[in-house]
């Protein structure tokens, strides 16, 4: 199947069979092309959890109205936003860049003085936009990735940010949770899965300049 087909394939799953888990080497397949998603100037500015625990899953359930993908489905990935982007992420970035390319760190002082430059110009709030939109970015790559294993996932917005922050302690973190994804395997009787799927037409989606 190309991926075309896969995405064909894919749906938000709102029913999962929960006697079935994701094998460690395809759970592990898809987090890997998480890691891999671009960011705004390399920054990665989120965080990725990956929850199994009943007990969490049961307190998150009730905090996303009840949904029941969180406590069926094989695992909830919950993408969190940096909210403590600052001068001493840049730092740390920069040493990453640096060791990871094998360069000296100043080679990188006016990449790191445009980076910091973009922050200082930006409100928290503004800094908090963009970091979220870094977390969606990792979201479409994790279900693109999910359906390319046969995976079935739901991209899900429908909670309760401030309670998914205290249940899992992100404000400490200096994170925020910015949109989540259930993965596993469909139940056989989920209805959505017989569902066509609704899309704008071609003509309505793209603009050719
Ligand atoms: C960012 C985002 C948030 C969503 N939130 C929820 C949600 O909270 N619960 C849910 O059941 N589906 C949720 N969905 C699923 C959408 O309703 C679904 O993707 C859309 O109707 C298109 O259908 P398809 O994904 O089955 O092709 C969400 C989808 C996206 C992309």
């Amino acid at each position: 199947m190309s991926l075309l087909d896969k995405l064909k394939w894919r749906y938000a799953t709102k029913k999962f069979d929960a006697t079935k888990k994701i094998e460690a080497n395809k759970l592990e397949y898809i987090l890997d092309a998480v890691q891999l998603a671009p960011s705004s100037v390399g920054l990665q500015h989120f965080r990725v959890l990956v929850i199994e625990d009943a007990d969490t899953r049961a307190k998150l359930r009730e905090a996303a109205y009840g949904q029941s993908q969180i406590t069926d489905a094989s695992q909830i990935v919950v993408f969190a936003a940096e909210t403590n982007l600052n001068e001493d992420y840049v730092k740390n970035f920069i040493n990453h860049v640096a060791v990871s390319r094998n360069v000296e760190r100043e080679s990188l002082a006016d990449f790191e003085a445009m980076i910091l430059g973009t922050i200082n110009a930006r409100t928290p709030e503004q800094l908090l936009i963009w970091a979220q939109k870094q977390a969606y970015i990792g979201l479409g790559i994790l279900l693109t990735a999910a359906s390319e294993q046969d995976v079935d996932s739901c991209p899900m917005e429908g909670f309760d940010v401030a309670k998914f922050d205290e249940i899992l302690g992100l404000e400490e973190k200096g994170l925020t949770a910015t949109v989540i994804a259930a993965i596993g395997y469909r139940a056989e009787d989920d209805a959505f899965s017989q569902l066509i799927k609704v899309r704008k037409p071609k003509e309505e989606l793209f603009i050719h300049i």
